[in-house]
C-alpha cells in the first residue's frame, strides 16, 4: 500500500535521496518548499518518460548561461532540475527543451538572446516538439516581456530571477497544458534550499552567500533585476559547502554582488569576514574565493582574515569603476578616487602576494577626457592583474540613462581604447613578477587550442596552460612557470 511515498510527510534532508519515480504525485502538491517543487519534477518525470517512450529516444535538454556567475550558478539549478526530471543533457542548442537563462546588465547582452532566439526558431519549426524557455535578469524588465509577447510567440516559458526555485511546477504547467506559461514576480524576500544542483565542474562550485543589491549605482541595472539585497543564513552556507567537499569540492567561489554586506540583514551578528573564518574551518576544502567586493565595505578585518588564512585565494577583485572622483560621485558608488588607491595600496602592503583585478566603464554621461585621464592614472599606481573594460550601456530606468550628458559613442572609442592599452601594459608588467617561480596550480580543464596542454589556475586566479593529460583534473600540482603572456602563464610541472 505504501509503495508510493507522500512527499509531505519527508525530512528535508533525505528528498535529495528518494526515488522520485515512486512519489505519489495523484495526490495534491505539498504547499511547502521545496518539498512542492520535488513533486512537480517527479510529475515531469513521468511526462518526459512517456514521450521518450514514444519517440523511442532520450529528450535532451540544453542549458544556456548570459552573463554573471550568479547566473552560472543559477543555470546549475535549472540544470539539476531538468536532469532529475528526466532529460538528457546536452550542450546541442537543437534539444528537445532549451532554456536561455539571460542577462541585461549591458544592451549587448540582451542583442545576443534576440539574435539567438531566432536561430532557435528556425530549429522550433523543424522540430515543432521543441520547447524554448527563457528567464534570468533580462525577463524582469516589463519591456523585454512585451516584446517576446509580440514578436517572439514561440516561446514557450518564460520567468524571471525571484522564482527561479518554481522553475519546476512553471516546467510541468506548460508541458502539461501545451500551451505558453509566463509567470514573472516583481520581487521576493523567500530564499529555497534544498533544490537539486548540477555542478559544471566536479572540483569547483559556486555558492550564494546572498541575492539581490541596494547600491544603487546609477548605471546599473542589477538592483532593478534582483531585488533587494537578502543574506542566505551562515548555517545553510557552510553545510552546502560542507556537502560539496565530501562530493570533491576543493575550491569554492562565495557569490554575492557585494559580498563585504554579507549578513547585514540576518538576526545572527555576522558579518563576511566571520563566515570566512568559519569557512576555512571546514577539512578537506583547500581554496577560497569570492565576488565581487564593493571598496566602499570592504573592512580591515576581511584583509587581516585574507592575510592569516591558509585558504583564502590570493586574490582581491575589487572594481574601480572610473578614476574621477566626480565621476564616481554621479555614479553613487561612494568612495572617492584617493579612498580608493589608498585602500589598493593597502591590501598590495598587508598581502604583498595577492592580485587585484578590477572592472571600469568607459563613456558614463559627463565624462571628458580628462576622468579619462584619471582612470589611466589609478591603474598606472594600482598596477591590476587584470581589468574587465566596458563602454558604458543605457539602462532604461537607471538613474544614468536620465541624465542629459550622454556621451557619444564615437567619442567613447578612443578613451576606451587607451584604459585598454594601460591595462594590458601594467598587467603584463605585474604577472611578470611571478616568472621562474614555482606555484600550485589547480587543474581545471583541457586547454581548448593545444589539446596537449591543460589549463589551470594559480591561487591569484591567473591561468596557467601546461604539458599534462586529463588525469590531473581537479588536482592541485606544483606548476614552474616558464614563459609570461601577458595576462597568463606557459609552464612546466615540477615533481618535487
Ligand atoms: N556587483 C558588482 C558588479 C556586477 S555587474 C560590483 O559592484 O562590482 C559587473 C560589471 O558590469 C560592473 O562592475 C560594471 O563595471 C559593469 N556594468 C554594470 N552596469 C553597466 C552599464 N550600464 N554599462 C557598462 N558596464 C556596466
Ligand atoms: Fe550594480 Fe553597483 Fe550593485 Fe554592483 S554594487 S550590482 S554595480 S548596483
Ligand atoms: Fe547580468 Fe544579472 Fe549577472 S544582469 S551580470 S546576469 S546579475
Amino acid at each position: 500500500m505504501d509503495f508510493y511515498i507522500d512527499l509531505k510527510n519527508i525530512a528535508q534532508e533525505e528528498l535529495k535521496q528518494i526515488n522520485l519515480d515512486r512519489v505519489n504525485v495523484n495526490c495534491s502538491p505539498p504547499d511547502f518548499e521545496p518539498h512542492r517543487q520535488y513533486y512537480f519534477i517527479a510529475k515531469c518525470r513521468q511526462m518526459v518518460k512517456s514521450e521518450s517512450e514514444r519517440l523511442g529516444r532520450p529528450l535532451y535538454a540544453c542549458t544556456v548561461t548570459f552573463g554573471c556567475q550568479m547566473n552560472a550558478r543559477d543555470s546549475e539549478k535549472l540544470a539539476g532540475i531538468l536532469e532529475l526530471a528526466g532529460y538528457v543533457p546536452s550542450e546541442d542548442e537543437t534539444a528537445d527543451f532549451v532554456i536561455y537563462n539571460t542577462c541585461t546588465v549591458r544592451d549587448n547582452a540582451n542583442q545576443r538572446v534576440y539574435g539567438r532566439l531566432g536561430f532557435l526558431n528556425s530549429m522550433k519549426k523543424k522540430n515543432p516538439h521543441m520547447k524554448i524557455a527563457l528567464c534570468g535578469c533580462m525577463m524582469q524588465e516589463a519591456s523585454v516581456i512585451e516584446k517576446i509577447k509580440k514578436s517572439y510567440g514561440f516561446v514557450d516559458l518564460i520567468f524571471g530571477t525571484h522564482n527561479i526555485f518554481k522553475f519546476p511546477e512553471l516546467l510541468c504547467t506548460m508541458l502539461e497544458s501545451g500551451r505558453r506559461v509566463i509567470d514573472i514576480w516583481k520581487d521576493t524576500d523567500q530564499i529555497v534550499e534544498d533544490l537539486p544542483v548540477e555542478r559544471k565542474y566536479a572540483f569547483k562550485s559556486g555558492i550564494n552567500i546572498m541575492f539581490g543589491c541596494n547600491n544603487f549605482c546609477s548605471y546599473c541595472i542589477v538592483p532593478y533585476v534582483r531585488g533587494r539585497e537578502r543574506s542566505r543564513s551562515p548555517k545553510d552556507i557552510l553545510r552546502e559547502i560542507e556537502c560539496l567537499v565530501k562530493d570533491g569540492v576543493v575550491e569554492i567561489m562565495l557569490l554575492g554582488q557585494n559580498v563585504n554586506s554579507y549578513g547585514k540583514n540576518l538576526e545572527e551578528p555576522v558579518n563576511f569576514a566571520g563566515l570566512l573564518r568559519e569557512a576555512e574551518k571546514i577539512e578537506g576544502l583547500e581554496r577560497i574565493r569570492f565576488m565581487t567586493s564593493h571598496p566602499k565595505d570592504l573592512s580591515d578585518e576581511l584583509i587581516e582574515v585574507m592575510k592569516e588564512s591558509k585558504k583564502i585565494c590570493r586574490h582581491l577583485h575589487l572594481p574601480l569603476q572610473s578614476g574621477s572622483t566626480r565621476i564616481l560621485k554621479a555614479m553613487n558608488r561612494r568612495y572617492t578616487k584617493e579612498q580608493y588607491i589608498d585602500l589598493a595600496l593597502k591590501i598590495r602592503r598587508e598581502i604583498p602576494d595577492i592580485a587585484i583585478t578590477t572592472d571600469i566603464i568607459v563613456g558614463f554621461p559627463g565624462e571628458t577626457p580628462e576622468d579619462v585621464e584619471e582612470t589611466i592614472d589609478v591603474i598606472k599606481q594600482v598596477k591590476y592583474e587584470n581589468a574587465f573594460t566596458f563602454i558604458y550601456s543605457k539602462r532604461t530606468g537607471t538613474p544614468a540613462a536620465a541624465m542629459e550628458n550622454q556621451v557619444p559613442e564615437r567619442a567613447v572609442k578612443e578613451g576606451f581604447d587607451r584604459v585598454l592599452r594601460t591595462v594590458q601594459d601594467t598587467a603584463r608588467e605585474r604577472v611578470a613578477l611571478l616568472q621562474g617561480k614555482v606555484l600550485p596550480v589547480l587543474v581545471e580543464e583541457r586547454n581548448e587550442q593545444d589539446s596537449s596542454l591543460m589549463t589551470g589556475r594559480l591561487s591569484n586566479n591567473t591561468l596557467v596552460h601546461f604539458p599534462g593529460d586529463a588525469s590531473l583534473i581537479g588536482k592541485i600540482v606544483d606548476v614552474r612557470l616558464e614563459e609570461c603572456h601577458g595576462f597568463y602563464y606557459l609552464g612546466r610541472i615540477v615533481n618535487l
